[in-house]
């Protein structure tokens, strides 16, 4: 099993989906280690109680200076034997230090079928540009924030009268299953099949 490191700042539903996974003893990824810039962030805890290894890594103490903080990530990751590392709700921007150190080995999970979208509330732009597809996409990480060449997208329909809430709710039941579908086609360096589901007619 290849070890993967997870980075999160929040409630961490994608770092479980991704744990959950590697549970499988033919999934091709273990998880190293759990880190957040969020010493407070319910996916550390979450993933402490799963006996993994985690690190809060504040990025407050660095103030202004993220390259400071990002080497004191990358340590940890080397530390911990990553080979890979999934951004699972890391919500700070990297640097080129770290995107570049982990150039082609760093993925990210974004609520939204890029290339539109990137950035926040996504899904309330999207309700309001009156889209009738959205969903995920999990991309590899490269300077340019949520630019990378796409790993992976799942679709689902935005129905009339959603609120940002409902129509997220249903994107995020797709970010579970994507994560950990495109994260095993990644490591068994197989092309992910499509996840666009049939819901090309809606609307
Ligand atoms: C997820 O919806 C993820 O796609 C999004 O943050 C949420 C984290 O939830 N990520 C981004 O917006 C990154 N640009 P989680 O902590 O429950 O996985």
């Amino acid at each position: 099993k290849t070890p993967v490191a997870i980075l999160l700042s929040g409630r961490g539903s994608n770092a479980t989906a991704l744990i959950r996974a590697c549970e499988d003893p033919a999934f091709p990824a273990r998880i190293c280690v759990v880190i957040s810039n969020n010493p407070d962030a319910p996916g550390l805890e979450m993933a402490r109680k799963a006996g993994l290894s985690v690190k809060a890594i504040d990025h407050r103490p660095y103030k202004k200076d993220r390259a400071a903080h990002e080497q004191a990530l990358d340590a940890c990751l080397k530390e911990a034997g990553a080979e890979a590392v999934c951004l699972a709700g890391y919500m700070r921007l990297l640097t080129p230090y770290l995107t570049q150190a982990w150039a082609g080995k760093m993925l990210n999970i974004h609520p939204s079928l890029l290339p539109s979208f990137p950035g926040l509330h996504t899904h309330e732009r999207a309700i309001d540009a009156g889209v009738r597809l959205h969903g995920c996409t999990v991309h590899l990480v490269t300077e340019g924030m949520d630019e990378g060449p796409i790993l992976g997208q799942a679709a689902v329909p935005v129905l009339s009268g959603d609120t940002p809430d409902q129509l997220g709710a249903r994107v995020l039941e797709q970010e579970h299953k994507l994560y950990p579908t495109v994260l095993r086609h990644f490591l068994d360096k197989t092309p992910a099949s499509c996840q666009a589901q049939a819901a090309l007619l809606v609307g």
